[in-house]
C-alpha cells in the first residue's frame, strides 16, 4: 500500500488539487481579509500544494477502495445482506434520533447525510426509514400538510464509489415510494437527493448544517495503512493476525483513534447544535485485538491463510503479502465511547452491540429436501461461500492493485473452502459484531 503517484490519474489529481485549492482558500479567506496576507505568500502556499506532496501520495484509498460496481452477481448491491441486517437493527435507534431533533430543534426542513454509503439498495433503506419516520410523525391537519417538512437527502462515499448506480435507480425509488404512500392515502414528505463524492475523514458540509449523520458499515475503514507501520513490521499477515506484534496491533489502534476522533471534531462542525449521528461500525465484543471476538481479526486470518497457500502455489510472491495490510480496525465499544467522550463534543443518547448472524435458513443455504449432518455441511458451505463473496464486494479492488487481479477468483475459492472448515469445527464466523451509538452534538455556550 506504500505510494507512488499513479502516472495515469493526472486528471483524478487535478481534481483532488482543485478540491485541495478549495478547501486552502476556504481556511485562508479570514486570514485573508484581516491579516491581508500579501498576494506573494499566498501564491507560494497554492504552489507547495500543487507539489505531489505526502498528502496526496496518501490518497490512495480514495482512489483505490470501493465497492464492486453495479449489480451482477460478485457486485456489492448483490453481496451486502449482513450491511442490510444492520441497518435493519438500527433504525429503531434512527426513529429516535429524528424524533429527537423534532422536538428539541423543530426544524422546517432536514438534512441528513448517509456517509459511505456506498452502491445499491442499503442507503435507499435507509433514506425510506427517514422519510417513514418523518410521515408518521407528520400532523394530519390539511393546513400543516400544505406545507409539510422537506427532507434534503447527502449521500457521501470516495469518489471512486459507483454513484450512478444509486442515483439511477432514485427515479423508481421515488415513484414506487409516491405509490405505496398513497395506497395508504398519504404522501411522503418532499425530498432531495444530492451526492458528496470525498473522504468523511475530511471536511465534506458547511458549519452548522446537518441535521442528522448515518454512517454503518463504513467507519472501521481507515484513512490509510497505519502511519509508521512500514514494511515487513507484520510479515505474513493482512491485518491484525495471531502472529501480528503488539506494536504493529498498537499501530493500528492509533490509527483508528487519530482517524475516529478527527471525523467527531469535523462533523460537530457540521451538526447543527443538537443535531444527532446514528454510527454503526462493525467492531468487536472487547478489548482484545485479536481474540476478541466480532470475527473481523478471525475472517481476516483466514484471508491471510488463503494468501499463504497461494505463496506455496508460487501464485504470490510472499515479499507482496509481508508489504500489504489492509487499513480496517474494528474498535470495540469501550474504544469508542472513550474517543467520543474524549471529544467533548458529543453526548452518548444510546449503545448497543449486536451480534448478527449468518442465517442457515437465510437465502437458500441450506437444501430444503435434506436432513441432518448433509444439511449441515452443506449450510456450513453456503455461509463459507456467501462470507466470500461478501469479503470479495469490498475489498478485491483494493486487493487487485497490490497482489493484481489473476488471483482473486482463486483467493477467496480457498478462503471459502478455509471458513468452511472453520464453521464446521465450529469456530467463529456465523455472526458478526456490530456496536451502533447514538450522539448529540453538545449545545456549547
Ligand atoms: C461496506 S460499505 C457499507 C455501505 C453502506 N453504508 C451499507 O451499509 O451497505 C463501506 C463503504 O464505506 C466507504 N468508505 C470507506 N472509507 C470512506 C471514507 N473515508 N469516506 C467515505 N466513504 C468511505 C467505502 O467506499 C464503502 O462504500
Amino acid at each position: 500500500m506504500q505510494q507512488t503517484p499513479h502516472p495515469h490519474n493526472h486528471i483524478e489529481l487535478s481534481i483532488y488539487i482543485s478540491h485541495a485549492w478549495s478547501v486552502h482558500a476556504q481556511r485562508h479567506t479570514t486570514i485573508l481579509s484581516n491579516k491581508v496576507l500579501r498576494v506573494e505568500q499566498f501564491r507560494n502556499r497554492v504552489i507547495d500544494l500543487a507539489k505531489p506532496s505526502q498528502a496526496f501520495l496518501d490518497m490512495k484509498m480514495e482512489r483505490d477502495l470501493h465497492t464492486i460496481k453495479g449489480d451482477g452477481d460478485s457486485s456489492y448491491t448483490k453481496n451486502s445482506s449482513i450491511q442490510r441486517k444492520a441497518i435493519l437493527a438500527t433504525e429503531p435507534m434512527v426513529e429516535k434520533a429524528i424524533r429527537g431533533l423534532r422536538t428539541d430543534l423543530q426544524p422546517r426542513s432536514m438534512v441528513v447525510a448517509d456517509l459511505g454509503c456506498s452502491s445499491g439498495a442499503n442507503t435507499l433503506l435507509f433514506v425510506s426509514k427517514v422519510i417513514a419516520t418523518i410521515s408518521e410523525d407528520s400532523p394530519t391537519d390539511s393546513n400543516i400538510r400544505e406545507c409539510p417538512m422537506e427532507l434534503q437527502f447527502f449521500l457521501n462515499d470516495l469518489p471512486s464509489n459507483d454513484f450512478n448506480h444509486t442515483f439511477q435507480s432514485l427515479e423508481q425509488f421515488k415513484q414506487l415510494t409516491a405509490q405505496d404512500y398513497a395506497r395508504r392515502g398519504l404522501q411522503p414528505p418532499p425530498h432531495y437527493f444530492a451526492a458528496v463524492a470525498g473522504s468523511f475523514y475530511t471536511e465534506l458540509f458547511p458549519c452548522s448544517s446537518v441535521h442528522l449523520f448515518h454512517s454503518s458499515f463504513s467507519l472501521m475503514w481507515l484513512s490509510q495503512v497505519p502511519e509508521h507501520l512500514h514494511s515487513n513490521m507484520n510479515k505474513g499477515n493482512i491485518h491484525i493476525g495471531v502472529t501480528t506484534s503488539p506494536l504493529a496491533a498498537k499501530l493500528y489502534l492509533d490509527e483508528f483513534e487519530k482517524g475516529f476522533s478527527h471525523f467527531l471534531q469535523l462533523r460537530c462542525r457540521e451538526l447543527v447544535p443538537g443535531g444527532r449521528m446514528v454510527l454503526t461500525i462493525l467492531g468487536r465484543k472487547n478489548d482484545d485485538m485479536i481474540f476478541g471476538g466480532g470475527t473481523l481479526s478471525s475472517t481476516l486470518e483466514l484471508l491471510s491463510q488463503a494468501m499463504r497457500t497461494l505463496i506455496e502455489e508460487g501464485r504470490v510472491e510472499e515479499e507482496k503479502l509481508d508489504t500489504f495490510n489492509l487499513p480496517i480496525y474494528s474498535p470495540s465499544p469501550d474504544e469508542l465511547k472513550r474517543l467520543v467522550e474524549q471529544s467533548h463534543l458529543l453526548d452518548i443518547m444510546d449503545t448497543q452491540v449486536f451480534d448478527l448472524p449468518y442465517d442457515p435458513m437465510d437465502q437458500n443455504y441450506s437444501k430444503p429436501d435434506q436432513e441432518g449432518a448433509a444439511a449441515a455441511d452443506d449450510a456450513h458451505e453456503a455461509i463459507g461461500r456467501k462470507i466470500a463473496a461478501g469479503l470479495r464486494a469490498v475489498t478485491e479492488p483494493l486487493l487487485a492493485c497490490h497482489f493484481g487481479e489473476s488471483i482473486i477468483d482463486e483467493l477467496f475459492a480457498v478462503f471459502a473452502c478455509n471458513m468452511t472448515r472453520q464453521l464446521e469445527s465450529g469456530g467463529e464466523g456465523r455472526a458478526v459484531t456490530v456496536i451502533s451509538m447514538l450522539l448529540q452534538a453538545k449545545v456549547l455556550q
